[in-house]
């Protein structure tokens, strides 16, 4: 993997490019102006992180992956709203100056909703797995306007296994698993791409009871109904409405 800037930019693009590529140890790819990134796909790196006008985004030889806190900023404004809605929120009993353990990072999403939901006392931890997502995660929070509302998300390139096994009891109100599902229903192009650059690895039992450990409250565990994923763990859906694809499970911490 490599770092390289759109081919319409320079200047500024440029030096956001090569300080990326030196704190991700990975290396810089100068792009001449408009020159095709198939170029550099198919001689110089299996993947890309592009900086450009709109945005930092991940590209292979079958697409590309943006960094977008879209729905997240959807949420954060309902939050902001006073709505006490967001399922997540809710569940995870997070007033501010909360700290989370956000074991999935993925795009951050829910990372960013949880840094609103504590507040600028809290604490969100991240850990990422697949280096090109911590990377492009990293890079789009970095530019990501947080507010004065939210804690910054703290990125960790790693395995949740190992962040869990070096943190002490009780160190986090709250753990947090968003796993890939085992049979994704028919996905978006964006969630494909996800898809192909992240740690597909099933959750097992074993880190759910470190992570109980590790909580001071509660561990939540993101599932889909189209899913075995949860039963497998012997977890069950907390009730929710009937339609929702999306169903939480939620375990008290084995201290608390
Ligand atoms: C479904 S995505 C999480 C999406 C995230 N909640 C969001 O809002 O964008 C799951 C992420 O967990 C990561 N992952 C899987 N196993 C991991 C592990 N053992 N340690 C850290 N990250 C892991 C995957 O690489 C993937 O990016």
């Amino acid at each position: 993997m490599a770092v390289t800037t759109s081919g319409y930019v320079g200047g500024a693009y440029v030096a956001l490019a090569v300080a990326a590529a030196r704190a991700h140890g990975l290396p810089y790819l100068a792009r001449r102006r408009k020159e095709p990134l198939e170029a550099l796909l198919s001689t110089r790196a299996e993947a890309c992180l592009v900086f450009g006008g709109d945005g930092v985004a991940l590209w292979d030889a079958e697409g590309c992956l943006r960094f977008s806190p879209g729905m997240a900023r959807l949420r954060v404004k309902r939050i902001d709203a006073g709505h006490l809605d967001d399922r997540l929120v809710r569940l995870a009993e997070l007033s501010p100056g909360a700290s989370v353990l956000d074991c999935t990072l993925g795009l951050a999403a829910d990372a960013i909703v949880l840094a609103r939901a504590v507040g600028p006392h809290g604490k969100v931890v991240g850990v990422e797995k697949s280096p090109a997502l911590a990377a492009l995660a990293g890079e789009g929070m970095a530019a990501y306007d947080f507010g004065p509302r939210s804690c910054q998300v703290e990125v960790v390139r790693g395995d949740f296994a190992e962040v869990l096994a070096a943190s002490a009891d009780g160190a986090f109100d709250c753990v947090f698993f968003d796993p890939m599902f085992a049979r994704p229903r028919r996905a978006s192009p964006a969630f494909d791409a996800l898809r192909r650059f992240a740690d597909r690895t099933p959750l097992s039992a074993a880190a759910v009871a470190e992570a109980r450990r590790v909580a001071r409250r509660w561990v939540i565990v993101k599932g889909s109904r189209y899913s075995t994923d949860l039963r497998a763990l012997g977890l069950s859906a907390e009730p929710g409405p009937r339609t929702a694809t999306v169903v939480w499970a939620r375990l008290r911490a084995s201290g608390g």
